[in-house]
């Protein structure tokens, strides 16, 4: 596919082209890239395209290529959500924030848990509109064994609706969350809080350690925004045929978008 797009003009006017971004195209799926180096990571890129996906570069990967690497993807026509849950001082998270900004992500993500004074700095640091700032609220490998063993009050889902409360309370623009609480947060933050959801599988396929998962269609049921998919992809012996196959899975339920107007 080339970086532009064809489009007819109904009055018989010269055709004219238009940059992928200006397409009507809202990928849901975001391809979590969990690879160790950059080569990995771009041979899987070269098969995929950026109107079926965005893409995630998380602590791995960015530890190991770096910004360049980011840039790179982002020159096929890719969006970048830039995975660091970041979670540190205020001042420190907020030149991160900033610095990522710049690099001119899609996307990026703060940990909740660094308090309202760290996630208030973070939003003062990006520029409402520009990139999506989103906070994890509870990783989803963790249960409730592990709440009480950190000292975290409460079951999982009482722990994630403060904090997405907390995210939303500070102006960020959505939370990391369980397709299990996706229902739940939907209702509570309203429909133009972004929420994206890692823990996905499909029905025939391992959990790995994820403890709280879902299919990609009972998320978005249950009011998630966007997919993050990784292993199930990344790993599959055709990546592509399983993004194809599980976009298909989401593709007539997309309509009931909740996060369109951004
Ligand atoms: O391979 P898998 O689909 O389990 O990958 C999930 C991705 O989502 C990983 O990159 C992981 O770091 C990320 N993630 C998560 N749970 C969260 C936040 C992010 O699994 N709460």
């Amino acid at each position: 596919m080339t970086s532009r797009t064809l489009i007819c003009n109904p009055l018989y006017l010269p055709v004219i082209s238009v940059p992928d971004k200006l397409r009507m195209n809202d990928p849901r799926i975001i391809v979590a890239l969990d690879f160790p180096d950059s080569m990995s990571a771009l041979n899987l890129v070269a098969r995929l395209d950026p109107s079926l996906c965005r893409l995630k570069v998380g602590k791995e990967l960015f530890t190991a290529a770096g910004p360049q690497l980011v840039e790179t993807m982002m020159g096929k026509g890719f969006e970048i959500f830039l995975d660091l849950k970041f979670h540190d001082i205020p001042t420190t998270v907020a030149n991160a924030c900033r610095t990522a900004a710049a690099l001119g992500v899609w996307m990026m993500n703060v940990h909740a848990l660094g308090g309202r004074r760290m996630l208030a700095a973070a939003r003062e640091a990006v520029t409402p509109g520009t990139a999506r700032l989103i906070a994890v609220t509870l990783l989803t490998s963790m249960d409730q064994s592990d709440l009480d063993e950190v000292g975290l009050k409460g079951e999982p889902q009482d722990v994630v609706q403060r904090l997405a409360s907390l995210t939303r309370d500070c102006g960020l623009d959505g939370v990391v969350c369980s397709a299990l609480e996706a229902s739940r947060l939907r209702k509570a933050m309203g429909a133009d809080f972004c929420l994206v959801t890692p823990g996905i599988r499909p029905a025939d396929s391992s959990p790995d350690e994820q403890r709280r998962i879902s299919t990609p269609r009972q998320a978005i049921e249950n009011g998630s925004d966007y997919l993050v998919i990784g292993r199930p992809i990344t790993q599959a012996t055709e990546p592509v045929e399983m993004l194809s196959r599980l976009n298909k899975d989401i593709e007539d339920i997309r309509d009931v978008s909740h996060f369109d107007n951004f």
